[in-house]
């Protein structure tokens, strides 16, 4: 019993954290600039590993009449096996929650779906060191293992072509706090605010392309 409360306990944490982060302080927020008004919204998003900010986003466009164009990478892809396991279930907004996570999951890799009538979808296998943007992105999760477990997806060089690709009002997030995240999206050109973290983080950041 102690092990599921612990589990249920992460799992809470994770959801929350992402809300937080990724929808509210990055799909809320870019929605509500007036620059937005009447455009799809053009995301990438860094590591799909349980698909949560894939389905978060896709529920969040559809609450809210959003167009998405949602693209994603991730180089050691989960089994969907292993998510079933995770039961995500209590989370779910939408009736039809769980068959998009399943879709995400086994929908096949490098190629465009539209996973619904507002939610576009492509996730690609392979490495950040390997992705080459062809489009700009409109919102940016940057979703890495942290620093200390992969310092090398937090360095200038690793945020380069993904900071390069985010357009005009562009709005990156990450729950990083990180100063040299921070110095590093301002040397390429971001403005940068640190920003209420999710419960239990004091801070996070947010960029964007002024
Ligand atoms: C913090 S997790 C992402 C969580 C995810 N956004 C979600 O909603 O569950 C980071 C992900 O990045 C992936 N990853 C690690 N190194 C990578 C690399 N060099 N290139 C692409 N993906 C990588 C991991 O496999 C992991 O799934």
């Amino acid at each position: 019993m102690e092990e599921w409360d612990e589990y249920y306990h992460s799992m809470h944490g994770a959801y929350n954290e992402a809300m937080h982060v990724y929808v509210e302080s990055g799909l809320a927020f870019w929605s509500a600039q007036d620059s937005s008004k009447n455009k799809p919204c053009s995301i990438f998003e860094m590591g799909f590993g349980t698909g949560l900010n894939a389905l978060m986003t896709l529920e969040y466009a559809h609450l809210h009449n959003l167009d998405i164009v949602y693209n994603t990478i991730e180089a050691f892809p989960l089994q969907y096996r292993e998510i079933q396991e995770l039961d995500f279930d209590s989370f779910f907004k939408l009736e039809n929650s769980k068959n998009y996570l399943r879709e995400l999951h086994l929908s096949p890799w490098d190629q465009n779906i539209r996973l619904s009538p507002n939610f576009s979808f492509l996730k690609n296998k392979m490495l950040l060191k390997n992705f080459k943007p062809i489009i700009s992105y409109d919102l940016i999760y940057y979703d890495a293992f942290g620093f200390r477990v992969q310092p090398e997806m937090w360095s200038l060089e690793a945020l380069r072509p993904i900071v390069h690709a985010l357009a005009p009002h562009g709005v990156f997030v990450t729950y990083s706090a990180k100063g040299s995240v921070r110095r590093s999206l301002e040397a390429l050109g971001l403005k940068v605010f640190r920003i209420e973290g999710p419960p239990g983080k004091r801070e996070m950041l947010r960029a964007i392309r002024a």
